[in-house]
C-alpha cells in the first residue's frame, strides 16, 4: 500500500547515510507505485529523488527455453545424429513440437547441419554451433551482444525484447523526518474548538490545481450561426415569420407558389407525402376571425379559386399551365420542402393590407434525397422576403450585395436559373476567400404576378424572394466537411460543446 511505502521509504532513508536506489529497496514494486510514494515525499521536501532510466534486454519465454534447451534446429541435428538408420520427417514433430517442425527441419538443412536422403535425414556434419543458443546465453549473462546484427535478429525472432528499465535513486530532503505526519487539508470546527488547530500541520493551497471543467449546456453550431443570421435580419428591419409548422399542405408549398401538378419537385421521390392523415380540410370559414374586417371567408375562396384559375387556364394577364387543376392534390399534405411555403402564407397575410414589409425565417425543410456527405434528408433554410412598391431586380441585386457583406462575403456573382414562382431568377454565386474559389450561396428571385396577383397584392407591388441553407455557412465555419458529422446521431458530444461562439465577419 502506499502509505506504508512512504513509511518504507523513509524507513530505509533512516538506516542508510547514503542515497539509496528503489530497485535494490522495494525490488517487487512496481515503479508507477514508488513514484507515487515519492511524490508524496518530495511535494513535502521530505526526500529528493532522481529517475532512472536503463533499457534492459529481457529474453522471452521462447528465448528463455532456447537458452535452456537449445534451437528447434540443433535438437533437429541431435535426433538425427542419434538415429543410426536416417531419421523419418514424419517423426519431426515429436522431437521439436508440431507447430516447429518444418521450420526446424527447413533451418536445418539451410544451414547444412542436415540432408535428406531417400526421404530419411541424415547428418550431413559431425558437430555443430547452436549460435542462436549462444547468442541468447550471451544476452542473458551480459545484457549485450556485441554482434549488432545478430541482435537484431533475436529481436526480430522474438527471442528477446528491449524494455526501459526505471528505478530512482532516492535521498533525505530538507525536511526529512522518520514519520510522515497527516496534513491537514480542511480547518474545521473540531479544530477550532479543542485547539488542535495550533499543532496540526496544513497542507499547503495548491493555486496551480486545474479545476474540474463546469458543466454546462452548450449551443449547437447551427443555433450559433442561425443566431448571428437572425441578427443581421433584425438590424435590417426584417420581420420573423411563424415557421412552426413542419406539415404544410400542397397548397401552401407549391400550387400558391404557381408549381404545377406535375412538376418533378411533386414527385413522391423529391418530397415526402403524409399517410395519416392522407389530406387537409378545404378551406373552411374560421370562427374566431371569419370575418375579418378585410380578408372575408370570401377572400379566402377567392384566393382558392384564383389559384386554380391561373394553373388551369391562366388569369392576371397569364396564360396558364392550361391543365386540369385538381383541388385534391393542392390538399395532400407534405414535409414542407422549402420555407417559401410559410413566405406564401405570410404574403397572402399582407395582401389584405398591402404594406412595404420585410420578412425572413430560419428552419426546417424536408426533401426525400439520397443521403450522403453534403445532402441529408432534412436541413434549415434561411429565407428572406421584401415587398414594396416598384422594386427592380438591380434593386433585389444590390440588397444582395449588402447583405451577404454582412457575413463577409464581399464579391457575388448570379446566374439566370429557373424557380416556377419566381421570374426573373437568379443562383447566387459568392467568393469564399477562406476555400479560394466560387461556391453557391444561394437562389433568388422576384416572386411571380400568378402567384402575387392570386392572393390580391396590387400589381404595382414587386416582392422579392431568396433562399439559402444554413448547413452550409455552419459548415463552412467551423470546418465540417461531413453534413452527418453536424446532424443527426454521428454528431460527436464533444464537438458540440468544445466549439466557440461563432461571428460572422461584418464590413
Ligand atoms: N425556395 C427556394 C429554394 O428552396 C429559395 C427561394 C426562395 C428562391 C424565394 C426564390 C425565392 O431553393
Amino acid at each position: 500500500m502506499a502509505s506504508d511505502l512512504t513509511a518504507s521509504v523513509l524507513e530505509a532513508l533512516a538506516a542508510s547515510d547514503s542515497p539509496i536506489q528503489s530497485n535494490e529497496a522495494f525490488p517487487s514494486t512496481p515503479s508507477l507505485n514508488v513514484k507515487s510514494a515519492l511524490d508524496r515525499l518530495a511535494s513535502r521536501e521530505m526526500i529528493k529523488y532522481e529517475t532512472k532510466e536503463k533499457e534492459v534486454l529481457t529474453l522471452t519465454p521462447e528465448g528463455e527455453e532456447i537458452a535452456a534447451n537449445g534451437s528447434h534446429e540443433a535438437k533437429v541435428f541431435d535426433a538425427v545424429l542419434k538415429a543410426l538408420d536416417g531419421l523419418k520427417i514424419a517423426d519431426l514433430p515429436g522431437v521439436v513440437g508440431e507447430k516447429n517442425a518444418k521450420i526446424a527441419q527447413g533451418n536445418a538443412m539451410k544451414r547444412r547441419w542436415v540432408k535428406l536422403e531417400n526421404g530419411l535425414l541424415r547428418p550431413a556434419q559431425e558437430s555443430i554451433v547452436d549460435e542462436t543458443r549462444e547468442n541468447l546465453l550471451t544476452v542473458q549473462r551480459t545484457q549485450s551482444l556485441p554482434d549488432a546484427k545478430a541482435l537484431n535478429d533475436l529481436k526480430k525472432r522474438k527471442l528477446i525484447t528491449l524494455s526501459k528499465d526505471i528505478h530512482f535513486v532516492i535521498s533525505k530532503g530538507p525536511k526529512y523526518a522518520r514519520e510522515f505526519v497527516k496534513e491537514e487539508t480542511d480547518l474545521t470546527f473540531e479544530m477550532l474548538n479543542n485547539g488542535s488547530w495550533k499543532t496540526a500541520t496544513f497542507k499547503p493551497y495548491n493555486f496551480n490545481a486545474k479545476g474540474t471543467p463546469a458543466l454546462a449546456g452548450a449551443l449547437h453550431p447551427l443555433n450559433k450561426v442561425r443566431a448571428e443570421f437572425r441578427n443581421i435580419f433584425f438590424e435590417m428591419g426584417f420581420e420573423e415569420m411563424p415557421t412552426n409548422r413542419y406539415v404544410e399542405t400542397g397548397f401552401w408549398n407549391f400550387d400558391a407558389l404557381f408549381v404545377p401538378q406535375q412538376h418533378p419537385a411533386r414527385d413522391l421521390q423529391d418530397t415526402f407525402y403524409i399517410a395519416d392523415p392522407l389530406t387537409a380540410d378545404p378551406p373552411r370559414e374560421d370562427p374566431l376571425n371569419d370575418p375579418p374586417p378585410s380578408q372575408s371567408r370570401t377572400a379566402r375562396f377567392e384566393y382558392w379559386n384564383n389559384v386554380h384559375e391561373v394553373h388551369e387556364k391562366g388569369k392576371f394577364g397569364s396564360i396558364g399551365y392550361r391543365y386540369p387543376w385538381n383541388k385534391d392534390e393542392s390538399l395532400r399534405l407534405v414535409l414542407r420542402t422549402h420555407t417559401t411555403s410559410v413566405s406564401a402564407y405570410v404574403l397572402h397575410k399582407l395582401a389584405a393590407n398591402p404594406r412595404p414589409a420585410r420578412f425572413f425565417s430560419i428552419d426546417r425543410v424536408f426533401r426525400n434525397e439520397a443521403v450522403d456527405a453534403t445532402h441529408l434528408a432534412e436541413f434549415h433554410q434561411i429565407e428572406g422576403v421584401i415587398a414594396d412598391f416598384g422594386l427592380t431586380l438591380g434593386g433585389l441585386i444590390g440588397f444582395m450585395e449588402v447583405f451577404f457583406a454582412k457575413m463577409g462575403i464581399h464579391q457575388l456573382r448570379f446566374k439566370p436559373a429557373y424557380n416556377p414562382y419566381t421570374e426573373p431568377s437568379m443562383e447566387i454565386f459568392g467568393y469564399h476567400e477562406g476555400l479560394g474559389k466560387w461556391v453557391e450561396i444561394g437562389n433568388s428571385g422576384m416572386f411571380r404576378p400568378e402567384m402575387l396577383e392570386s392572393m390580391g397584392i396590387p400589381k404595382n407591388m414587386q416582392v422579392y424572394g431568396w433562399g439559402l441553407s444554413l448547413e452550409r455557412p455552419t459548415m463552412i465555419k467551423y470546418g465540417v466537411s461531413n453534413i452527418r458529422e453536424l446532424l443527426g446521431h454521428k454528431v460527436d458530444l464533444n464537438f458540440i460543446e468544445s466549439n466557440p461562439a461563432v461571428r460572422l465577419e461584418k464590413e
